[in-house]
């Protein structure tokens, strides 16, 4: 009869681990998930600046530098996502997204897409077909936000 107590204390440290892990997914507290989706957020649109003073004529056209942003921003287009798991609400997300979820996960998939876009125009070489892939870019960023972030 001995042996139960250890196996209790073991099953109930089991327990124990996984409810913060159900509740969040990945991120141990709801405030870490809102912290990992705003940085990577922060980083998006540093990256974004860089290309945009370009596409403004406000900085020089080096080809190599474009290369470099889009291919940052193509891999960072990937990461606020996981951030917006269930039971993260709070930031400057609104409520909203939780209820339509399909919806949202509609203009963050346009937006993966539309940064993949300018990374493969950055390649390219071709300031105006970056422009172009830039302004589009820049318009899912936009379109997100509109419906979905707290001004
Ligand atoms: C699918 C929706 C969506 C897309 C696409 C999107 N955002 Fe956001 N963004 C949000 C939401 C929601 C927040 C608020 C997050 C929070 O406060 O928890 C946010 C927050 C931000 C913030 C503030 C971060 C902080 O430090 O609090 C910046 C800057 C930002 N986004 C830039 C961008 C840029 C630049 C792009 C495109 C390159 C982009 N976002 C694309 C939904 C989106």
């Amino acid at each position: 009869m001995r042996i139960q107590n250890p196996v209790r204390l073991a099953i109930a440290s089991c327990l124990l681990t996984l409810i913060p892990l159900s509740v969040t997914a990945q991120f141990a507290k709801k405030e870490d998930a809102i912290k990992y989706r705003q940085s990577a957020f922060a980083l998006m649109s540093a990256h974004m600046g860089r290309i945009g003073a370009v596409v403004k004529g406000e900085a020089p056209f080096n080809a190599a530098d474009v290369q470099k942003n889009a291919a940052i921003i193509a891999t960072l287009s990937e990461l606020p996502w996981p951030g917006f798991g269930a039971n993260t609400e709070g930031g400057k997300a609104k409520p909203v997204i939780w209820k339509e979820t399909a919806k949202f996960n509609g203009h963050s998939d346009k937006f993966i897409k539309a940064a993949a876009d300018l990374n493969a125009a950055a390649k390219t070489g071709n300031l105006d077909q970056v422009k172009k892939a830039f302004g589009a870019t820049g318009q899912a960023c936009k379109a997100c936000h509109d419906d979905y972030r707290d001004k």
